[in-house]
């Protein structure tokens, strides 16, 4: 009664910000996502009738604040007299710190679970029973590019590219590893009950997902940075225009987008998305990988930067 798994984590191109059903984890809006290699999440899932509660062990400590949504969402896959789980997660980048490590986590433990308890369902219905758990893990069980779509009483996943036909890189940089002082679970719902713009955002969320999903298809790397960087930069004014706002940036993450501007100007195609931390994503074509990589590590105040292609879909690799 014991499986494994491995997720990778995904950023959002058009951005998930907002719920339509809170108490369903349902988003107020699509979204459309690249899933990343180099980085990675790993769970293990043990379920066990000597255990008296649920364990967590995340990177080796004990963590008892993410535990309650862990459960849940064992809870919801397995049922809930299942047997207590020990789970036990690693992952190989900074996490709460605006780097979708909830997403690669819950895709790892809905598999590893399902694993654990021996059931099998199909590539959505689980990606589903992740989304209930956090909105952004659906899209790890897709590898490539993937649209997340709102469809009323639930949400789809299709994929738009698989991760060899668009090859595209990133390069993370690393501003902060501190954890960020406010999760995304609750900034969305203060932006929906407070921010001025937040029903314009969600207004105009399909529009930009036309031109984004017509870009990939087409393989237009400008029309894709130009709706990525302008609906990157329209959630971060819902969140700004929050009470109390919501500001994730720091300065090097103003530094960096100063970077990826200065290379566009000179003919890189490269351009830039943030989620709800300071760190910055950097989408680059192959062959501008190594100019963005090295003018990103030389910006003040980048403490890392990681690159990667585009990466698998979340799988199980053990099961005992
Ligand atoms: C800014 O998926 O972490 O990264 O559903 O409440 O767990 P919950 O939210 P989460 O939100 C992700 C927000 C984002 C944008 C995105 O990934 O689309």
């Amino acid at each position: 009664m014991q499986a494994t798994a491995i997720a990778q984590p995904n950023i959002a191109l058009i951005k998930y910000w907002g719920k339509r059903d809170v108490d369903r984890n349902l988003p107020a809006v699509g979204s459309i996502s690249i899933t990343l290699s180099e980085l990675y999440t790993q769970v293990t899932v043990e379920l066990s009738g000597d255990l008296a509660s649920d364990e967590l062990i995340v990177n080796g400590e004990e963590s008892q604040s993410m535990l309650p949504r862990i459960s849940r969402c064992l809870d919801s896959l397995i049922g809930d007299t299942r047997a207590r789980a020990r789970v036990t997660s690693h992952s190989n980048f900074p996490i709460a710190a605006g780097l979708a490590s909830s997403a690669s986590a819950f895709a790892a433990t809905t598999v590893a679970a399902a694993g654990a308890a021996n059931l099998s369902y199909d590539t959505e219905a689980l990606a589903r029973l992740a989304g209930l758990a956090s909105g952004s893990a659906a899209r790890s069980f897709y590898g490539g590019i993937v649209e997340l779509k709102n469809t009323g009483d639930t949400i789809s996943l299709t994929s738009l590219s698989e991760r060899d036909v668009w090859p595209l890189q990133v390069v993370v940089a690393i501003t902060e590893t501190a954890p960020k002082a406010t999760g995304s679970t609750a900034a969305m719902e203060i932006s929906r009950e407070t921010s001025p713009f937040y029903s314009s955002w969600i207004e105009r969320q399909d529009q930009d997902l036309d031109v984004a999903r017509a870009a990939i298809l087409r393989r237009d790397f400008r029309g894709l940075a130009a709706v990525a960087e302008h609906n990157c930069l329209k959630m971060h004014s819902v969140m700004w225009a929050s009470r109390p706002p919501m500001m994730y940036w720091n300065s090097a993450t103003m530094r960096c987008m100063q970077t990826v501007r200065r290379l566009q100007a000179e003919g890189c195609n490269v351009f830039f998305t943030i989620d709800a931390g300071p760190q910055v994503k950097a989408v680059c074509l192959p062959a501008d990988t190594e100019r963005v990589s090295e003018a990103l590590v030389a910006t003040p105040g980048v403490r890392k930067i990681m690159t990667s292609v585009l990466g698998p879909a979340a799988r199980l690799v053990l099961q005992t």
